[in-house]
């Protein structure tokens, strides 16, 4: 049978009276914490569908999704049209960055306390020299993937969701400085925290958790250990990318990497896996980051993690 939020609510409510005054069995259950509806399994056959789109859409505008190229606007169009369908609040921002117009698009799920806002997001962008799949269309088509969900469950979470796709990360981290940076100050301390996923597919993928925020590192280290998949803080490059632009302004933050240009050693081979002496992402920033340059397995595994957490931290 399907209860309604507060149906459910309410029956929830019954069984702790009936509990506390027979002082039974339950009595264990009533004093445990809230429980939150488990996050459904995100199907990594549809994030997949998004790279094959993202692809196409390099494919047809030069081979790039660039800023202030047309493969760059094509690939925020296609993002903002599923998320519209979905049900979700859009808006575009607009900025100039290297004398090019940049776009960030953002997302908000109708509903939850605009004072306790999480947000997840990820660059959009790629460089001029490829088609940017694993950088960064994973993390792109694992937050919009986690978005629909969100609206496939109509999930009615205690914190307000917002989801952010950033132009121009590839510049310097321009959309999200930006974005940041217009904030009100209200605003800015209602943000509760800023999950980002940048390169989340690597071809021989780390699994590296970002060392910022202990909630929300603890939150995606206890998922991959309930799934006994080791993982690592993440080192390659702290402040190289857009988490960077919430976390100077004193924003929560976290997120997951599965490593760009460094090579993996062979204890990481070993744990993970991989093939040791060789990069996590040997195409990085090149012709060669096309969907043949996507691990599946990271790929499933880290979109299901970006969706546990944001059910997890959301209320
Ligand atoms: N987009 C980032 C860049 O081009 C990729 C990257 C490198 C990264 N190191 C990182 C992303 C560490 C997250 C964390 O520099
Ligand atoms: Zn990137």
């Amino acid at each position: 049978m399907q209860l309604s939020v507060s149906t459910r609510a309410a029956a929830a409510g019954v069984v702790a009276v009936i509990t506390l005054l027979a002082g039974g069995p339950l009595a264990d259950a009533a004093s445990a914490p809230p429980r939150t509806a488990a996050a459904p399994d995100i199907p990594v056959a549809n994030v997949k569908a998004h790279l094959s789109q993202l692809q196409s859409i390099a494919n047809a505008n030069g081979g790039n999704r660039a800023h202030g190229r047309p493969g760059y606007k094509a690939s925020l169009d296609y993002v903002k049209a599923k998320l519209d369908a979905a049900g979700f609040t859009t808006s575009v921002q607009q900025f100039t960055a290297s004398g090019r117009t940049g776009y960030n698009l953002i997302a908000d799920w109708p509903g939850g306390d605009p004072g306790r806002v999480l947000m997840a997001g990820a660059h959009l962008d790629g460089v001029s020299s490829g088609p940017g799949i694993n950088d960064n269309g994973s993390g792109s088509a694992a937050v919009l993937e986690t978005a629909l969900a969100v609206s496939r469950a109509q999930l009615r979470p205690v914190k307000h969701l917002r989801f952010a796709w950033w132009g121009a990360e590839e510049l310097g981290l321009v959309g999200s400085r930006y974005y940041v940076g217009r904030l009100s100050a209200t605003d800015r301390a209602g943000i509760d925290g800023y999950l980002n996923f940048d390169m989340i597919a690597s071809p021989n993928p780390g699994y590296f958790v970002y060392d910022d925020d202990p909630v929300i590192e603890k939150t995606f280290k206890d998922h991959f250990a309930g799934l006994g998949v080791p993982t690592e803080i993440e080192t390659e490059g702290d402040g190289r990318s857009d988490h960077a632009s919430f976390k100077s302004a004193g924003v929560p933050v976290g997120g997951l990497f599965t490593g760009a240009s460094r090579t993996m050693t062979t204890a990481q081979a070993t744990k993970w896996g991989g093939t040791a002496g060789r990069a996590f992402d040997r195409c990085y920033h090149s012709s060669c980051d096309t969907t043949a340059n996507i691990n599946d397995t990271a790929l499933n595994r880290n979109s299901d993690a970006i969706a546990h957490a944001v059910w997890a931290l959301s209320g």
